[in-house]
């Protein structure tokens, strides 16, 4: 057992995202949470706003200030705040691990889908957070941006593929439950609204496109876009990502099987379904792992590569203590060892 010897704050603590980084937390055997900051609930117990989480300290302002002491931020905010906290806090000495966009895109990247300045512009301050790509660059990185819910399930089902697949010919479809648009009220997230219904929206022009679409062509060094089409569906978390693509000549079913399987054979967390099997996001929730199915086409001769994930877990708080474990030097799965939670 490891002695709690990081102290750790978490802005957007009263958020979902939050909420999931405290409750993983909680048992974590190296981080201690010593400051947690909101918005609007700054001074209210975290006990009133997450009475699940059984702790009553109280919720302070998200000023960089305010996490003197800490070891590692994380920042479970809109992309905004962490634009301008992160700097910041890196400048303070203090490592941040940021669940926002801000920093997972180049800047004229970043400027042309989010339509503010790039908080570091001309440069590439932060590591993409997706440890089972990029685990190399994380241990030493002072800003993780951890990578959007959407992308992580894409990426993942793309790893296996990307030396057997025409880069360009991605299609991906992706369902996300409705904890994935954050605690805010809006009309489509509406209970009578969202509940009985499915509906595609934010295509062909959703934010996550060129965040798979950059990541996608690092691992294949083709400057491929892809075509990728969010659906809302009827649950509180939960997140699949289906890619089909077409495949290279003479590649055959089992080469696809193979390379899934390889790709993951010492992943912790990524897991690889038999064959004639797909998916499911209800056996993920609540737990950093993340499923994959695969299947040849051999009519169409084109690959589909199914990937479920919890959106708030992988998707989110789960995958950015596994971040900052890399960071610490910890093993990658430290407190991350829940299973699911099913039925
Ligand atoms: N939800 C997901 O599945 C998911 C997955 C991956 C990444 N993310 C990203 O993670 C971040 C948080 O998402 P979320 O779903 O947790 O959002 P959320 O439920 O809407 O929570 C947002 C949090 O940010 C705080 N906040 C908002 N504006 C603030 C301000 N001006 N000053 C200080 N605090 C402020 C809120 O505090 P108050 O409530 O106290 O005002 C709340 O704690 C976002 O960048 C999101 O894109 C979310």
């Amino acid at each position: 057992m490891l002695n709690k010897q990081t102290t750790v704050g978490v802005a957007g603590a009263s958020g979902y995202g939050g909420a999931e980084l405290l409750r993983v937390l909680h048992d974590h055997p190296a981080f201690e949470v010593g400051v947690v900051a909101g918005g609007t609930t700054a001074g209210l117990p975290l006990s009133e706003v997450f009475p699940h989480l059984r702790d009553d300290t109280p919720l302070v302002a998200s000023l960089p200030g305010s996490f003197d002491g800490c070891g590692l931020v994380f920042l479970a905010t809109p992309h905004e705040l962490s634009a301008s906290l992160a700097p910041a806090l890196v400048d303070a000495g203090i490592r941040v691990v940021d669940l926002s966009a801000a920093f997972r895109l180049d800047s004229s990247t970043f400027e042309q889908w989010y339509e503010m300045p790039h908080p570091a512009p001309g440069s590439t301050p932060a590591v993409y957070g997706l440890p089972e790509l990029f685990a190399d660059d994380i241990p030493a990185a002072q800003l993780v941006a951890n990578p959007g819910c959407y992308p992580t399930a894409a990426l993942l089902a793309l790893l296996p593929l990307r030396d057997l697949v025409v880069p360009e010919s991605l299609h991906i479809a992706g369902l996300s439950g409705t904890s994935g648009a954050g605690k805010g009220l809006r009309d489509d997230l509406h209970v009578t609204h969202a509940s009985n219904n499915v509906a595609a929206y934010g295509a062909p022009s959703h934010r996550h496109t060129p965040e798979i679409e950059q990541a996608w062509n690092r691992l294949t060094g083709a400057r491929s876009a892809v075509t990728f089409t969010p659906h809302l569906v009827p649950m509180p978390r939960g997140l699949l990502c289906t890619v089909t693509a077409d495949l290279l000549a003479d590649v055959d079913a089992d080469q696809v099987r193979q390379a899934a399987e390889k790709a993951y054979q010492d992943s912790p967390f990524v897991t690889v379904v038999a064959a004639g099997r797909w998916p499911s996001t209800t056996h993920l929730r609540g737990s950093n792992g993340a499923a994959l199915g695969v299947a040849v086409d051999p009519r169409t001769r084109r690959v589909t590569a199914s990937c479920a994930i919890d959106n708030l877990g992988k998707g989110a708080a789960g995958q950015a203590v596994q971040n900052a474990n890399l960071m610490f030097g910890l093993p990658q799965d430290a407190g991350l060892s829940a299973v699911g939670v099913y039925p």
